[in-house]
């Protein structure tokens, strides 16, 4: 299947069509890298990356953290937003700019105006991390977008369809791509195929994503 040819639109230089309302946006980041690797340093101080509990008690293959109002969280007790980081019993860390500006003119390029994120996800993944095929949906609201950053080394993202046995795409994103999905789209099953040893020049045998959402 040609992507970029799949839905009733002109091709635009970059920008790749997943579905009606999902676009890849080819090297939309780049411009922000140094900002975004700044403010994210300093977030990670206050709220360092660790592997969450999934409910059943196992260890995530990923190591996340958050910032923003809401960050989400995982544990015995199931998935859901908090206002705090349960590992300090402080609030995450506030939203840099550097990623508000960089969501919202994602969202405004993929046809989402008015985007409001409140929480930002960060996941952290090595060589064999993987994550398996799962819906966002503990937003209160599934309105709005999410816009879904790569940096570091690359990786193949699956974007299936809103039953989990639905076949899906297999994405590959580089450093600096940008994922938005919403609308008809929102609810799609995605997830990450486990990472090759492809060390990036800046963030060596790394792959940071940063999953903006409007959560409260
Ligand atoms: C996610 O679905 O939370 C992350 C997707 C990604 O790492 O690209
Ligand atoms: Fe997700």
């Amino acid at each position: 299947m040609a992507q970029g040819a799949l839905f009733d639109e002109p091709a635009q230089q970059g920008i790749v069509a997943l579905g009606p309302e999902a676009r890849v946006l080819r090297g939309f980041a780049l411009p922000w890298v140094d900002r975004l690797l700044a403010a994210l340093a300093e977030v990670e101080r206050a709220a360092p990356p660790r592997h969450m509990l999934t409910p059943g008690g196992l260890a995530m293959s990923v190591a996340n953290t958050n910032c923003g109002a809401l960050g989400w969280v995982s544990d015995r007790r199931g998935y859901r937003y908090s206002a705090t980081d349960p590992q300090s019993g402080q609030p995450w860390p506030a939203m840099p700019a550097a990623f508000a500006e960089l969501a919202l003119a994602a969202a405004a390029a993929a046809g989402f105006a008015d985007y409001a994120p409140d929480a930002c996800l960060i996941n952290h993944y090595r060589p064999g991390t993987r994550l398996s095929l799962h819906q966002d949906k503990d937003e209160r609201d599934h309105r709005a977008p999410i816009v879904s950053v790569s940096l570091g080394m690359p990786a193949v993202f699956l974007f299936g369809g809103l039953a989990r046995a639905d076949k899906a795409l297999r994405v590959p994103l580089q450093h600096g791509d940008v994922v938005v999905w919403g609308g008809v789209d929102r609810l799609r099953f995605h997830g990450v195929l486990p990472l090759k040893e492809l060390p990036h020049p800046l963030l060596g045998a790394e792959r940071i994503n940063l999953t903006l959402r409007q959560a409260g």
